[in-house]
């Protein structure tokens, strides 16, 4: 049905679906830390669980600086993301190559999530939430960050291990 009738409904979902996505990745994220044998890694989930937590009460500020409330909706894209790692954990055994497999797995969640944010940003400069787009645009530059850390883990340790010459 047209509950998305306006530009602002717009936003109020996709800022609901980000803040679904976000707490999903609270615990997926510890779970990746434990999971993966390259210590410099797991250091890094545990960095970017840190920022997650931080990224939640962003949206929260965000939601409280427009006056808008969110929605109780789950972010299905997250949920299948976070089943592939899953699946990866089932189906390799610890060590280099499920440590490649998660690295992937984690980029293909910061990719959803910056598109996800860029969007945001540009229907909030469109509305006028100047203060949510600042909040917003400081959480895409931690989710372009985190997706550049894990390009470097991809290209040294993670394929290097992998491919066996680690
Ligand atoms: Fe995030
Ligand atoms: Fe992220």
């Amino acid at each position: 049905m047209s509950q998305r009738k306006s530009v602002d409904d717009l936003f109020v979902h996709m800022l609901s679906d980000i803040y679904s996505a976000e707490k999903q990745l609270t615990r997926a994220l510890g779970k990746l830390a434990r999971t993966v044998s390259d210590p410099e890694l797991s250091g890094a989930f545990k960095t970017h669980l840190e920022e997650t937590h931080g990224q939640v009460e962003r949206i929260d500020k965000a939601v409280e600086s427009t006056g808008l409330r969110l929605k109780r909706m789950k972010c299905v894209a997250m949920e299948g993301l976070i089943e592939e790692a899953d699946e990866l954990i089932e189906e390799i055994e610890k060590g280099p190559v499920l440590d490649a497999g998660l690295i992937a797995a984690a980029q293909k969640v910061e990719h959803y999530e910056i598109a996800a944010y860029g969007s945001l940003c540009a229907l909030g400069k469109l509305l006028g939430h100047d203060e949510a787009v600042k909040l917003l645009k400081e959480t895409l530059e931690e989710e372009k960050a985190t997706d550049l850390k894990l390009s470097k883990f991809a290209e040294s340790a993670g394929n290097a291990k992998a491919a066996g010459k680690g």
